[in-house]
């Protein structure tokens, strides 16, 4: 099989969503920014601080060819991968993309509790966080949009997501 990547913004469910599918459909999950953190040996906050945002899109962009030469996976991208370089006609070559939609208020719900390990969004407050969230689609909606397929993540049923990468 293609490998299928989900595609979306920070706390779309990417990550939960693709574990559950690749245990469903008996294929293998592998998150890029853990990739990215095992195989640099340090954390994302880490790599932002050392090397910026930009260095960090290289190591981002160069995880992504590597595990684009694999087969067989569902894969949890992070929210930037298909912002930068042509990773998104990487991934729409090799495989499958799915674009996890959820509204900025539903995100910034579900990012709040856990954004201190997202250097992006690690020191705004909740309402900056849905300015910062309705902004941040804005620019990127036009490369989530190049997806194979569109939809929302907000059912916990997984045969809901099955269903819809069939397709
Ligand atoms: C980022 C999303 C993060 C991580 C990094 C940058 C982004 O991944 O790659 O902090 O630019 O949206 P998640 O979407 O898994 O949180």
């Amino acid at each position: 099989m293609r490998n299928i990547y989900l595609i979306g913004f920070m706390g779309s469910g990417k990550s939960t969503i693709a574990k559950k599918l690749a245990k469903e459909l008996n294929k293998t999950f592998l998150d890029l920014d853990d990739y990215i953190t095992e195989k640099e040996q340090k954390s994302i906050p880490e790599i932002f601080s050392q090397v910026g945002e930009s260095g960090f899109r290289e190591i981002e962009h160069k995880a992504l060819k590597e595990i684009a030469s694999k087969k067989n996976l569902i894969v949890a991208t992070g929210g930037g991968v298909p912002c930068f370089f042509n990773n998104m006609e990487i991934m729409n070559k090799n495989g499958k993309t799915v674009f996890l939609q959820l509204s900025p208020e539903e995100l910034a719900k579900r990012l709040t509790p856990e954004k201190s390990h997202r250097p992006l969004i690690a020191n705004l407050s909740e309402n900056e966080l849905v300015d910062f969230i309705t902004k941040k689609l804005e620019e990127r909606n036009k490369f989530y949009n190049k997806a194979s397929i569109i939809i929302s993540s907000e059912s916990r049923d997984i045969n809901y997501y099955i269903n819809a990468i069939s397709q």
